[in-house]
């Protein structure tokens, strides 16, 4: 029987289905029935693989997806989930039919985009719904306030398109303070009343992502779209939230080495007392940070032991001189997740990185298999 890949080279994510449903289950019971859940899953569920995590959500009574790409949606689609996808990036010059094709929900802040898409919906010969968005001060997508009016004003026209909800994002939901998001929510409901006024009847409002959620209630409205909080690491301690991928892998070799000796490129490390070095086949370009080095530690053994060295390109080196056990070639390490009071966190890893826990989640490469447990 041939080698599976993890068995060629054991480097793996794991991804632990049930607890994105607790996950799931948790934001749930906090926003309560009347509020619907859109699961942020671009960027392949934050690295965590969107088929299999929309589908585990999907069971577990999610009905709402958040994509960044047509081409996400399409996968999504492909792989028979059912629920209302939006588009969150916008269509595109060339996504519009797509769009339509694949029943997507498109966010709209563009007027050629509204164009495209009142097309692509005239020849389908059906009306699309489309989300609009407002940029009350991210400064990223969405028409900018001073726009708004004009752009509804052009909007009506497209007699293909109907607009199911107006939206805006946070830019520091998460921040010291919730000062900004207040004056960003002040201007969405704003927006939200022009738009009224104008005779546009939008069935809802959507602003939170997870800090929004968890730290504003009164943002809220109708729907709200949780990322970072599904997978494990909410913005604000939380309690019920777990995380949900694991990285594992299988020390690939282990040497005594004698006080003096340098490990790895440039010599950063040199061992001050007769030392146990295991090296493990993981590196940067398995997303594990290059930046890491000399800062994170692993789980070997169910002890912390410190990653020593530069981080390679496919290799890392970890101390287990003071792991109880002996280590040998084989024995499993984690570099995320783990047992309560060892485990290590995507936070952790994203402080050690200088970074954040999204870039970590979604850094890992497509070298390292995710293997999705946790659900028949
Ligand atoms: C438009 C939009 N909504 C929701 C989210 C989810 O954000 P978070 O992962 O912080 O919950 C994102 C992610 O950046 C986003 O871009």
């Amino acid at each position: 029987m041939p080698a599976s890949p993890s068995q060629l080279r054991p480097t793996t994510a794991h991804v632990d289905l049930a607890a994105l449903q607790a996950n799931f289950g948790v934001i749930r019971q906090r926003v309560g029935p009347a509020v619907r859940v859109l699961a942020a899953v671009k960027g392949d569920a934050y690295g965590h693989g969107a088929v299999g995590c929309a589908r585990a959500l999907e069971a577990a009574g999610c009905d709402a997806f958040g994509v960044a790409l047509v081409e996400e949606g399409a996968q999504l689609r492909d792989a028979g989930v059912h629920g209302m996808v939006l588009c969150m990036g916008g269509v595109g010059r060339h996504g519009a039919e797509e769009a339509v094709a694949r029943q997507l929900t498109p966010v709209v802040y563009d007027e050629g985009d509204a164009e495209r898409l009142d097309a692509a919906a005239r020849k389908a010969g059906e009306r699309l719904q489309v989300h609009l968005k407002v940029d009350t001060g991210m400064g990223r997508l969405g028409v900018p306030l001073p726009h708004w009016e004009r752009f509804l004003d052009r909007f009506a026209a497209f007699e293909w398109l109907s607009i199911a909800a107006l939206m805006t994002h946070f830019a520091e939901a998460d921040g010291e303070t919730d000062v900004f998001t207040r004056e960003q929510l002040r201007r969405f409901r704003a927006a939200a009343t022009t738009a009224r006024r104008r005779g546009f009847a939008p069935g809802y409002l959507h602003a939170a992502n997870s800090a929004g959620l968890l730290r504003h209630p009164d943002s809220w409205f109708g729907m709200v779209r949780p990322g970072i909080a599904l997978y494990g690491e909410p913005p604000v301690p939380t309690p019920g939230i777990q995380p949900v991928m694991t990285v594992s892998t299988r020390v690939l070799f282990v040497k005594d080495l004698p006080t003096g000796a340098p490990v790895s490129y440039g010599r950063s490390f040199v061992t001050e007392r007769p030392s146990r070095i295991a090296t493990l086949p993981v590196g940067y370009a398995d997303g594990y940070p290059r930046a890491v080095s000399g800062r994170a530690s692993v789980i070997v053994g169910g002890q912390r032991c410190p990653v020593v060295g530069r981080v390679c390109m496919d290799l890392c080196m970890a101390d287990v001189t003071d792991v109880r056990a002996t280590v040998e070639s084989g024995d499993e390490a984690l570099l995320l997740g783990g047992p309560e009071g060892v485990r290590i966190r995507a936070s952790e890893v994203a402080e050690w990185a200088g970074t954040i826990p999204y870039e970590v989640l979604c850094g890992f490469s497509t070298r390292v298999p995710r293997v999705h447990e946790g659900v028949a």
